[in-house]
């Protein structure tokens, strides 16, 4: 197991459930309640993985059927289940996209000579590392292997992909700490950054390909992007286009996690059974629109 990821995911998932959760009611309803009909509707011959456990605080446990697989690299994300869902569930610790390790490594060998530890200048650095990105690889094989083993039936994404951008960009700024990393100079171009947003689109679509090849049903909720707050905005009805569903927005300020990848796009070739967005308003100016997409079996 990757350790530093591992580390890296605890301290966040600390921060995330020390989080003010005001206003997070809407949000932890609807996602449970989606989960929850994902859950309901399973095979019980066949088994069921979910992605980006974490501690359960969106998951509700009781709808899953015995035997359902918990993944999250979190070391303390089983035990949290324990405690809030009196869940002792198989489970498996790990990377799920097979592709952090490789960018950590990248990113040390990048900042500090391996013959002698010392750090690059920055600049240096900074562009090895963004040399060295697009030949990473980002082939989720144990994720696979799990799969064409295990053969599951359903297969829930929890929230957590998302979290790959961030994450990704946290194991950047650690390899290279106490440098920032990043172009502080918002109007120029920053070739890092960019070479790190198609890293993680790589790593995303290598994830949904495997997904939709898995032949599973496919509960999937993720962020689908970072808005900034604004007191007009709302969601008109559900359209494929995440950007047109968006109303009372001057001008659109908006982060994507997914760096460019669309998942209703990505999955063409499924029925889909169910699909909705709503806001989140995760902190203070901060609101996210939250993606809840499922898809029937695929058979090859
Ligand atoms: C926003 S939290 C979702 C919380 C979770 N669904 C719950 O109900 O508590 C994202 C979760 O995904 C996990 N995660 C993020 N990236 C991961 C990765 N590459 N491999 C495994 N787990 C990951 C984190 O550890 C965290 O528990």
């Amino acid at each position: 197991m990757f350790a530093p990821l591992a580390r890296l995911l605890a301290r966040e998932q600390q921060a995330f459930l020390a989080r003010n959760r005001r206003g997070w009611g809407n949000h932890l309803a609807r996602i449970r309640d989606f989960l929850g009909a994902g859950l309901d509707r399973t095979d019980p011959e066949r088994p069921v993985l979910m992605l980006g456990a974490g501690s359960g605080l969106e998951i509700p446990w009781s709808h899953a059927p015995r035997g359902t697989v918990g993944w999250d690299a979190d070391p303390l994300s089983r035990a949290r289940t324990l405690l809030r869902h009196g869940r002792w569930a198989p489970w498996i610790f790990g990377d799920i996209t097979g592709a952090f390790e490789a960018l950590r490594a990248a990113a040390e060998r990048s900042a500090r000579e391996s013959w002698s530890g010392k750090r690059r200048r920055s600049e240096i650095a900074r562009k090895r590392l963004a040399a060295i990105l697009p030949s990473l690889p980002a082939d989720p094989a144990t994720l696979r292997a799990w799969i064409e083993q295990h053969r599951p039936g359903t297969i829930l994404a929890a929230n957590f992909l998302g979290q790959l951008a961030p994450l990704a960009q946290r194991v950047v700024e650690r390899a290279f700490a106490p440098e920032v990393p990043w172009e502080n100079d918002p109007e120029a171009s920053d070739p890092l950054a960019e070479a790190l947003e198609q890293w993680t689109e790589r790593v995303v679509q290598e994830l949904l390909k495997e997904l939709d090849q898995s032949g599973s049903e496919l509960w999937l909720v993720h962020d689908r992007a970072v808005l900034e707050a604004t007191p007009d905005l709302e969601l008109g009805p559900f359209v494929p286009e995440w950007k047109a569903q968006l109303r009372g927005l001057d001008r659109l300020e908006a982060w994507d996690p997914l760096c460019g990848v669309d998942v209703v796009t990505a999955m063409a070739g499924r029925s889909p059974l169910c699909q909705s967005r709503w806001l989140w308003p995760v902190g203070p100016g901060q609101i996210h629109l939250v993606e809840a997409l499922a898809f029937g079996t695929k058979t090859f």
